[in-house]
């Protein structure tokens, strides 16, 4: 039985942002108006109509969280609570079911006891990333929603989201916009990520690791990239965010902000961010699950490059001192406040 082997054999500290089969995934189908119980499934495949739902008309949305293995051996998870709350935000918007928080974070911690040999182990740097997603199944071809859905959970362990790990990376301001004024860039639906595909593309033909989207009315303020929030640190260690109402609510900068205000007795400001302002910024990075907290070295605004910690080919004291901290606690090196870390 593959079940029962043992840890898998990959070479955990090598491993890419990449996708992995694993033992199993969880599904759960709405049909006539509820959801059945759900269960764990070794198929990682199935077939849905060529007029689904999901296909003609985008509804999906997804959410992703990590497992760890911390310092002591055991297996957690980050917060999965605030994943179900904002997986209910997202499917509300597009008219889909929600999948009820107790259930979610349940069928998460199922999810991941069921793949215990494939989360990486503690000190390999690579975690297992997990992304719960929901879509509309039947066929529909007028424009309306969907009355079947799968809520599916699948895993797979991953490295670092930007090649290089911990190096500063290189991101640009972006011309294109990712969500509209009063649009979807607040939830996270598939169709947020299809319509950054062609930049993201462009961005790496030309040497940028990411996409700094600005708010699309006035092309001013600071918004997100298009996988990552943004964090800001004042030369005199004040850590700054974005504020908007049409970026990602990110559970990572929510966490950070937490940290660094009442275990760090930092300053914080979450506001408008006006992109004349970065050059008297001295750190910035981007956080998110995938990305943790990355640092950025260099942005570049339409061929003037704003550079970040005096050049230098590392990640800044102050966003160190906040990575330390938050990995510490993901890791079970450090206590967590109340209610973050649930073990498995
Ligand atoms: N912004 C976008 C557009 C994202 O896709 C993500 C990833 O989930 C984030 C921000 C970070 O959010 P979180 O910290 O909840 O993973
Ligand atoms: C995440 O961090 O969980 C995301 O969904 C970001 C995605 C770009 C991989």
């Amino acid at each position: 039985m593959e079940d029962s082997m043992g840890k898998k054999n990959l070479d955990w500290s090598n491993l890419p942002f990449g996708y992995i089969k694993t033992s199993k995934s969880f599904v759960a189908t709405w049909k006539n108006g509820e959801w059945d119980e759900g269960k764990l499934t070794s198929k990682h495949s199935f077939k849905i109509d060529e007029c689904a739902c999901v296909l003609q008309y985008a509804q999906t949305c997804f959410e992703g969280l990590k497992a760890y293995t911390t310092e002591h051996g055991d297996i957690v998870t980050f917060r999965p609570d605030l994943n179900a709350e904002r997986m209910e935000n997202s499917c509300k918007r597009l008219q889909m079911p929600v999948y009820p928080k107790e259930k979610f974070i349940e069928a998460v911690l199922k999810t991941i006891e069921a793949n215990k040999d494939w989360v990486p182990p503690y000190g390999s740097g690579a975690t297992l990333y997990i992304r719960p997603f929901m879509f509309g199944s039947n066929n529909v071809i007028g424009v309306k929603p969907a009355d079947e859905y799968q809520f599916r959970i699948l895993v797979t362990p991953v490295g670092p989201y930007f090649k290089g790990g911990a190096k500063p990376i290189t991101v640009r301001i972006s011309d294109l916009d990712r969500a509209a004024p009063h649009g979807t860039g607040d939830i996270k639906a598939g169709l947020n990520y299809a319509m950054s595909l062609y930049n993201i593309v462009d961005a790496h033909n030309n040497g940028f690791a990411e996409n700094i989207y600005t708010d699309p009315a006035t092309h001013t303020y600071l918004e997100e990239t298009g996988g990552a929030n943004i964090l800001l640190v004042t030369k005199d260690g004040k850590l700054v965010t974005p504020k908007s109402g049409s970026i990602l609510p990110s559970i990572t900068r929510r966490s950070i902000l937490t940290v660094a205000k009442d275990v760090l007795k930092m300053e914080v400001e979450e506001r408008q961010i006006n992109k004349a302002e970065l050059k008297d910024f001295a750190e910035c990075g981007l956080c998110g699950t995938a990305a943790v907290i990355s640092p950025v070295g260099t942005i570049n605004d339409h061929g003037t490059e704003i550079k970040f910690n005096d050049g230098k080919d590392e990640m800044g004291p102050v966003l160190q001192k906040i990575y330390d901290t938050l990995t510490g606690i993901q890791m079970g090196r450090l206590p967590a406040p109340e209610g973050w870390i649930y073990t498995i």
